[in-house]
């Protein structure tokens, strides 16, 4: 019997505006804390602390100096000039839904100003409305490593609680603005993120905390951004009747490395680490686990009176998530190889391939995922990012991407599984960077995970021209057959 998935599904693609778009200087923008964020490509890829690590001289640095080619996320695919032939690209691929993220500084651009930029407005007016010309849904993420560098340099970003009233002011902008053209919302990309870079998602530095714990530093930010999401939540719903607002979690998925009870132990608080921030964003409230941490590491979290009863208040109505790879877990790691995946690194799974990136591969995983999260939440999910980084050579104007093809096959039918066979929710499936952007963690062009290639180079050489890659037919096919020829 042929199988295909639940009328409706959408099928789409991901970009975020910092990896995307470029434009920096445009439009009346102001700089982001990404715009600010240097390349490393001496640095080992696999790094991710060392690729990641930023100074307050490096934002100096950064802020003085004109070369783009050090900053990629400056010129990134350069969506901001390419836009429109880009969501054409969609439209032939067949594309339900697209995932963007709009830039905080497009609209404030120092993030504290008190009137929006209306040339930031107008530009993403345009950008809808070219979905909307295309029956393309908007899935429009609030926040997606683009503080504007402003709040770092005055206000230690997130770590400042006037940040949360910016903040919402900037929502309400957003809100009213779009009400007609956007209906599904996320807050924070990867709000657990924080924990490992703590720079691009709350544009914190630890040289400006000489005289605090780090730790609670990062705890504190995210929670304003908690009181922040539940805020933007509650605006959402009130300025746009039946908008579907929701978190974004990175699924990390861990498995014992043995059946030895410590590693199972071990796997277990792993996972919790993962999702103590999506069952706060989900259940409204911290779980008692991560509220232990807190007791017993000492971290005195600084809340107002009102914070928890918003955080109850305003829950999300989805969950989404970004999965890549899993790995494992061992009460011991010594002797044991290990493997890198988003921006972490854990005991290496002796059973599964590995990207050129070295993401250990794990279809399976992801129905793993899915299940877990829908039976831990009972709310519909949304697979908001995955994919396959990979090098990619443009031959005779097209690329022979085989390897996305099989990476995309094996994880499309897990999916299926889940809805089929596990009974899991899943509102729709947005593909990573469905168009080559710069990689997040190594601020690589050449980390392709696109059905679209772009003509640029690591240093931002080339044409930016656009070529379909043979994998933008086979995703068009998926879409056409809603998933039946797989
Ligand atoms: C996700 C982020 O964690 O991983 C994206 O939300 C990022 O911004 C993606 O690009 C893939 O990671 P990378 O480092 O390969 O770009």
């Amino acid at each position: 019997m042929t199988r295909q998935f639940p009328k409706g599904f959408l099928w789409g693609g991901a970009t975020a505006a910092n990896q995307y778009e470029g434009g920096w200087n445009e439009g009346g923008k102001g700089m982001s804390v990404s715009d600010c964020a240097r390349h490393h490509l001496d640095v080992d890829v696999q790094d991710y602390k060392a690729q990641n690590a930023v100074t307050s001289k490096d934002i100096e640095d950064a802020l003085k100096s004109t070369d783009d080619s050090l900053y990629p996320k400056r010129h990134a695919s350069d969506g901001y000039h390419h836009y429109k032939e880009d969501i054409k690209m969609f439209a032939e691929m067949g594309f339900k839904v697209y995932r963007m993220s709009i830039a905080w500084s497009r609209i404030f651009p120092h993030g504290d100003d008190t009137e929006p930029n209306e040339e930031g407005l107008k530009f993403y007016d345009d950008v809808f409305d070219e979905c909307i010309k295309y029956g393309i849904e908007p899935l429009v993420t609030m926040s997606h490593y683009e503080p504007p560098i402003h709040l770092t340099l005055n206000y230690d970003g997130w770590a400042s609680r006037e940040v949360i009233d910016m903040f919402v002011r900037y929502v309400e902008v957003i809100c009213e603005r779009y009400k007609n053209k956007v209906k599904y919302w996320l807050t924070f990309n990867e709000v657990d993120s924080m924990i490992r870079h703590p720079y691009t998602t709350g544009g914190l530095i630890e040289d400006r905390f000489p005289d605090r714990n780090f730790t609670e530093v990062i705890f504190q930010a995210m929670h304003h951004q908690f009181v922040a999401s539940a805020l933007a939540t509650k605006i959402c719903h009130e300025k746009i009747p039946g908008s579907m607002v929701g978190c974004m979690l990175t699924k990390l998925t861990y498995y014992p490395y043995t059946c030895k009870p410590e590693d199972v132990l071990q796997a277990q608080q792993d996972m919790r680490s993962t999702y103590c921030y999506s069952d706060t964003q989900v259940f409204g409230e911290y779980p008692a686990y991560l509220l232990a941490k807190f007791r017993n590491e000492g971290l005195n979290i600084q809340m107002e009176k009102d914070d928890l009863n918003i955080m109850k208040k305003y829950p999300v109505d989805f969950v989404s998530f970004s999965y890549y790879m899993s790995s494992c877990s061992a009460k011991s790691v010594e002797g044991l190889d290990t493997a890198v995946g988003n921006t972490i690194t854990a005991v290496k799974n002796p059973y599964l391939p590995a990207s050129d990136w070295g993401w250990q591969i794990d279809p399976i995983g992801l129905r793993i995922s899915m299940v877990d999260l829908y039976d831990r939440y009972r709310k519909p999910l949304f697979i908001v990012e995955n994919g396959l980084g990979a090098k990619d050579e443009l031959i005779d104007g097209t690329v022979d991407d085989q390897y996305r093809i099989n990476y995309f096959d094996v994880h499309f039918k897990e999916m299926l599984n889940a809805i089929e066979i596990d009974g899991v929710e899943c509102l729709g499936y947005t593909s990573w960077g469905c168009i080559d952007i710069v990689s997040e963690s190594t601020k690589q062009m050449s980390k392709r995970y696109g059905f679209i290639y772009v003509d640029c180079d690591d240093l931002g050489n080339g044409t930016y021209k656009r070529y379909p890659k043979k994998s933008f037919y086979w995703y068009k096919k998926v879409i056409e057959t809603n998933g039946a020829c797989l």
